[in-house]
């Protein structure tokens, strides 16, 4: 088979790496990869974005399946574009994908569906937004841009001036585009978050192992938000019970309010749960596997996952087994310093020999014979170990040995997911 792979992080890396072990493989294409993905497919350079650049890529080359994994390119209908090309893919359509693609369609979808998530209320006009906001007593607030935003669409606001300054950036001078046309503002929730994917076809629904992810980007939860500084799974806060709940009040109910509303969901769901004193509620849903989930949870799938996603293509995922190992994975994310505001890039990057297996590259480029950086979240260090504590240790014992000017990480990546097991949660 001949799989083509769009998207250029860490999350695509993994994917490949995963894909790879199907041995049907011949060829992986990666539109567009990156210098670390190099090792692994053959990197073709047609933008994630460019959808009639890869449809035409897919059909030239006799493409046989194709995973498109990031928000962009499934919110335009990449998937869409594909299909009707006569390309099976592993992927949302764009009616779908919209449960990512507009916060308010998704909050909407949950009111009407009774799925459990923050209250809220939806605003298009800047001055009623402001006007709410004053007469709101309850801080923090939580501020959402409707449309993608690079992860970057959500402001907690923790009095009066931060809301409307946010108010401001987002709906007047459209910081995030068009994105900002809509906003949503919300009831402030507390307690741990979780990260659950899920495969679904649309009639059958399978979670994957649950995550935890780590999204300021200094330790202890400090500093600006990025797209994720480390992840480890299992998260050890999603015990059996709330999972049962969760697979009752949130995942099953999801799948069937995008059938009712015409908009059958086929690809990974991820769900961003957040376990509050009152029970679990959605923080966001998302139509892709996460980055840097998918680099814990991937290792941890004894399946073979091109199966499962041809069966997710085909509506037949309850024909297929989906098992995970008894095990746990760390990542730890080596970043540019600066990052997620200014960096410098272009610094040589020197991976050990025997680490290699263990890295999934995010932002590098290959310049003349060398791997140099080339972005934000270069790469992650991965380890699976029989246990949380040993795959931490080993996940930053890899992390340690890789070097290049001006990397950092944070130091404290399931540090508190080990703290919840020592409490035995
Ligand atoms: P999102 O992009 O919707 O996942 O939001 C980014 C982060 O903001 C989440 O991972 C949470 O940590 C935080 N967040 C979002 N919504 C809320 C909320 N209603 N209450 C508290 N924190 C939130
Ligand atoms: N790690 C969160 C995301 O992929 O959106």
């Amino acid at each position: 088979m001949k799989v083509m792979v769009v998207g250029s992080g860490g999350r695509e890396h993994a994917v490949i790496r995963a894909i790879k072990q199907n041995p049907t493989v011949e060829e992986i294409f990666a539109l567009p990869g990156n210098g670390g993905i190099a090792a692994d497919a053959t990197c073709v350079p047609i933008a994630a974005t460019d959808i009639g650049g890869m449809t035409a890529f897919a059909v030239e080359h006799g493409v046989d399946y194709c995973v498109v994994t990031p928000d962009d390119p499934l919110v335009l209908g990449a998937v869409d574009a594909l299909t009707a090309a006569g390309i099976p893919c592993f992927g949302p359509d764009k009616k779908a994908a919209v449960i990512e693609g507009s916060k308010v369609f998704s909050k909407n979808l949950m009111k009407k569906y009774g799925i459990p998530t923050a209250e809220y209320r939806v605003f298009d006009d800047p001055v009623a937004a402001l006007s709410y906001l004053c007469e709101k007593s309850e801080y923090p607030a939580v501020i959402k841009a409707d449309g993608l935003a690079l992860g970057k669409g959500v402001v907690i606001a923790a009095d009066q001036n931060e809301a409307a300054a946010a108010i401001h950036s987002i709906m007047e001078d459209k910081v995030f585009g068009k994105s900002g046309d809509h906003i949503v503002i919300e009831e402030f929730l507390t307690g741990p978050e979780v990260s659950v994917l899920a495969f679904t076809d649309g009639k059958t629904l399978v979670p994957m192992v649950s995550s935890m992810d780590h999204k300021r980007a200094g330790d202890g939860d400090t500093g600006l938000n990025t797209g994720g500084m480390g992840t480890v799974a299992p998260n050890p806060y999603y015990t059996k019970e709330i999972a049962e709940e969760c697979m009752r009040t949130i995942f099953l109910p999801t799948v069937a309010a995008m059938n009712a509303e015409g908009r059958t969901f086929r690809g990974c769901l991820y769900f961003g749960l957040m376990l509050t004193p009152k029970g679990p509620r959605v923080i966001e849903y998302n139509c892709r596997f996460g980055d840097p989930e998918t680099q814990v949870v991937l290792p941890l799938l004894e399946s073979d996952l091109l199966t499962v996603m041809q069966a997710v293509t085909e509506g037949r995922l309850s024909e297929v087994e989906v098992k995970f190992k008894n095990a746990a994975a760390c990542c730890v994310i080596l970043a540019s310093r600066g990052y997620p505001a200014r960096y410098d890039k272009g610094f040589a990057i020197t991976i050990p020999e025997e680490v290699r297996p263990y890295v999934y590259v995010a932002g590098a480029k290959v310049q003349g014979e060398t791997l140099v950086t080339s972005g934000g979240r270069v790469l992650g260090a991965v380890a699976v170990e029989k246990d949380l504590p040993h795959a931490v240790k080993k996940a930053y014992e890899r992390a340690d040995a890789i070097t290049f000017e001006n990397a950092f990480c944070r130091r404290d990546i399931g540090a508190r997911a080990l703290a919840a097991l020592t409490k035995e949660l």
